[in-house]
């Protein structure tokens, strides 16, 4: 059912919250754990319906899951995960289906994944490719092999040398996932260093995975091997954290602090994109754990290149305080947007133009030209295209702004499912 949610302007905004826990690592947590033998832990795995797909998956080839309030425990089967009879169904998470197109590749057996119209609209030739490269088979729609895919797994994978051609930790993952049962050493090689979560935590889990830094890019090679089973702790997500360091800054009377919010290097670009712009936002530590603080600020527009916010996630809410800050943004190299889980290249200007900015592209950079405050915004309606980043995105423009109306605001359960509450809980 399609839900029209309606946002309105609030006055104050003081408090803190945690986000829910971070989805890569949930999905990797899950993953990771179904493919050690016997009981692994899971503290913060995300309630979004994401890492919900990625749980039934695991559970169809053979994982077990107990839950016991907060603590899952995922049981990896002694003998190792088996092809299933059913569809894996990814919904609308790309990083379930390309993290799986790897990880079932080393299982023999023809799976069968399938995904939302939102999912089955983004391309899976960047994992195909370096897969069937290792000798899976993967076969979709079309050239860009749209979901619904056939993986033919092999039990005799050959590990590769394979320089990632656009920057995707996504497709980093699917290709070391696939290379923990591959012979010989796997290595990627990427030219803009992603999110390292897939490297780290297959080292908590006993791989051998070494990294090596050049300029901006890095070489991650990965020796075969068997996870063991962990325990996992996993933080607060920075690109949920993202909403409310916008919000807080582009709010005229705000003081919001996120609190257990994992920092790694990759992850908060936002945050040095934030600062620049004149934003009060600062890394703190609260309880032992790094917390993101918060303030009202008067933002200046800023250009800001898709290598400073490797995945892009962020882009669409930096759209929001663009349009918030005094003077031209330009957002540089942002093709990547298009295959998000909706244009995020058209959504990301239609919402500052919905707000009431002028807004212009040439080629894969686009500009916005900001109205100085938050206060400025016209109230507006959005549909959200089965995107939870563009529900939030207007929500947070709404909220600082005149109010406006979400249509499809229910696909915010896709990460997020208590996120409006968080929101009622701050005002
Ligand atoms: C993710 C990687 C990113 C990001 C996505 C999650 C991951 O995509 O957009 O939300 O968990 O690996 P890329 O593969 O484009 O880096």
């Amino acid at each position: 059912m399609t839900l029209t949610r309606r946002v309105e302007n609030v006055k104050g905004l003081h408090g803190s919250l945690r986000v829910p826990g971070d989805k890569s690592a949930s999905h990797r947590a899950l993953m990771i754990s179904a493919l050690a033998s016997g009981p692994s832990t899971i503290e913060g795995l995300s309630p979004g319906e994401d890492v919900a797909s990625t749980s039934v998956i695991v559970q169809q080839l053979g994982a077990r899951r107990v839950d016991e309030g907060a603590r899952v425990t995922v049981v990896g089967p002694e003998n190792g995960l088996c092809v299933s009879d059913h569809e894996l169904n990814c919904g609308n998470s790309g990083t379930t289906m390309r993290l799986l197109c790897g990880m079932v590749s080393a299982i023999e057996g023809t799976h069968h994944l399938v995904g939302d119209p939102s999912l089955s609209r983004r391309p899976m030739d960047r994992v195909a490719t370096p897969l069937t490269l290792m000798g899976a088979t993967v076969r979709g729609e079309g050239h860009r092999l749209n979901a619904p895919l056939e993986v033919d797994g092999s039990s005799s994978l050959r590990g590769i040398d394979y320089r990632v051609p656009t920057p995707s930790a996504q497709v980093k993952s699917a290709i070391l996932l696939a290379g923990l049962r591959a012979e010989g050493q796997t290595i990627v090689r990427e030219d803009l260093r992603t999110r390292t979560t897939t490297e780290d935590m297959l080292t908590s889990a006993g791989i051998s995975v070494i990294r090596a830094d050049d300029a901006l890019g890095r070489i991650v090679t990965l020796s075969p091997g068997r996870p063991r089973a962990t325990h996992w702790r996993i933080p607060g997500d920075p690109s949920q954290a993202a909403f409310f360091c916008v919000l807080g800054a582009i709010h005229d009377d705000a003081h919001i602090e996120v609190l257990d919010v994992d920092v790694a290097e990759e992850r908060l670009g936002f945050v040095t994109v934030l600062q620049r712009m004149g934003a009060s936002l600062r890394r703190e530590s609260r309880e032992d754990r790094p917390a993101l603080v918060v303030e009202s600020s008067k933002l200046t527009a800023t250009e800001i290149h898709s290598r400073e916010i490797p995945s892009v996630d962020e882009v669409p809410v930096l759209a929001i305080a663009a349009a918030a800050a005094r003077g031209v943004s330009a957002f540089r190299d942002m093709g990547e947007l298009r295959v998000k889980e909706s244009d995020r290249f058209k959504g990301s200007m239609m919402l500052a133009s919905l707000v009431g900015c002028r807004v212009w592209n040439e080629g894969d950079d686009f500009f916005i030209d900001g109205l100085g405050s938050a206060r400025a915004f016209a109230d507006f309606s959005v549909e959200a295209g089965l995107d939870h980043r563009i529900v939030m995105s207007a929500a947070v423009a709404g909220i600082a702004g005149s109010g406006c109306s979400i249509l499809g605001a229910e696909t915010v359960a896709s990460s997020y499912p208590h996120f409006f509450d968080d929101l009622d809980a701050l005002a």
